[in-house]
């Protein structure tokens, strides 16, 4: 459905004197797919640049390098309109929190209508019967049509975020941190929510997190993102069963699950920065792996089965995952 291929994002750097503006490389080279009615999650630490993946798949941002095709068509050869109208009615975003997101003097009725009269959606009945079946999708009662977002609760106005993005029917969905700013109460409930969307309404989803959990708890394949590079992906199983990128296992050992037994890895030292980010792998400044092989180009990508792939010189094996002898209980691939 979507597909970018060896995106790069520069930004100018925000600090920096007038004559000497530092390059920001929120992304490198990376390309990702999305099928219809898949949900594949993107994750990694603050700053690795997961939003600026999500402005880039929703057409918000241009790439400085590589191209984003929607069903074979280059988005930025498209006309400005075509992009908007076509494209944009296609995708819908929702960002992490609903409480900038959703214009706060506008009704919920006038916020879910929106999109259908800036897109010109059927007759005035038409839309407002619309209005309602969205209403009824994400699971608010009638009487919320009526309120201003903040008359409701964080859970209520992301389930209003994300009625609205459903407003053109897309096929696909981008969620930038959709639950993180939530109570814990109702975080299972919004992602309950979208995983039971996904499945009626066919949906492709881009679920995006810095909790490696959460993503695995939804997705169907996994994205590693470090620094700006994609450093491992494959399906969930894989990924978060048996990872081959020490920086995936250290994420997943820093939230272990009930059913894993793996030792916590403690990263240590600060993320490099993003303006100057270190030459070969970008994680070898914080990895325990890390030797002279590291340190000059970024590992070239390695292939395993199913479309598994990583970019690492010295990946985990899956017998002996963060340096344990003992062999993997099979539960770690089927949690
Ligand atoms: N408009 C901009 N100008 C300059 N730098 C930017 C701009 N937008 C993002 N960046 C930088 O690009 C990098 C990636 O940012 P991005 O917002 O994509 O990260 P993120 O993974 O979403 O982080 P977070 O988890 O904090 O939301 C960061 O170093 C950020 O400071
Ligand atoms: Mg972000």
């Amino acid at each position: 459905m979507i597909r970018l291929d060896g995106v790069h994002v520069r930004h100018k750097a925000r600090s920096g004197g007038v004559f000497r503006r530092d390059a920001v490389h929120a992304l490198t080279d990376a390309s990702l797919e999305v099928e219809r009615g898949e949900i594949v999650g993107l994750v990694g630490e603050s700053g690795c640049g997961k939003s600026t993946m999500a402005r880039v798949l929703t057409g918000l941002q241009k790439p400085t390098e590589g191209t984003v095709a929607f069903h074979g068509k280059d988005l930025w050869e498209m006309s400005g309109t075509q992009r908007r109208d076509d494209f944009g009615s296609a995708v819908g975003v929702v960002f992490q929190d609903p409480s900038t997101a959703l214009n706060p003097r506008l009704t919920v009725q006038q916020i879910l209508r929106d999109p259908l009269d800036v897109h010109r959606r059927g007759t005035r009945e038409a839309r407002e019967a619309r209005v309602e079946e969205l209403l009824d999708l994400v699971g608010l009662p009638g009487h919320t049509l009526a309120a201003l977002p903040g008359q409701l609760s964080g859970g209520q106005r992301q389930r209003v975020a994300i009625a609205r993005a459903l407003a053109l029917e897309p096929e696909l969905i981008v969620a930038d941190e959709p639950t993180s700013a939530l109570d814990v109460s109702v975080r299972a409930q919004v992602l309950n929510l979208l995983v039971d969307l996904r499945e009626r309404l066919g949906l492709g989803m881009v679920f995006i997190s810095h909790d490696i959990q959460t993503v695995r708890y939804l997705a169907d394949r996994i994205a590693v993102l470090y620094l700006g590079r994609i450093v491992e992906e494959g399906r969930t199983a894989d990924v978060a069963g048996a990872p081959s990128h020490p920086y995936t296992e250290a994420l997943l050992s820093a939230t272990p699950s009930l059913l894993e037994t793996t030792e916590r890895i403690v990263l240590t030292g600060p993320v490099p920065s993003a303006t100057n980010p270190p030459a070969g792998c970008p994680f070898r400044t914080r990895c325990w792996k890390a030797d002279d092989a590291c340190a000059t180009v970024f590992p070239v990508r390695t292939e395993g089965p199913d479309g598994h792939r990583w970019h690492c010189v010295h990946p985990q094996t899956p017998a002996s995952p963060s340096g344990d002898p003992t062999p993997v209980p099979s539960a770690r691939s089927t949690a």
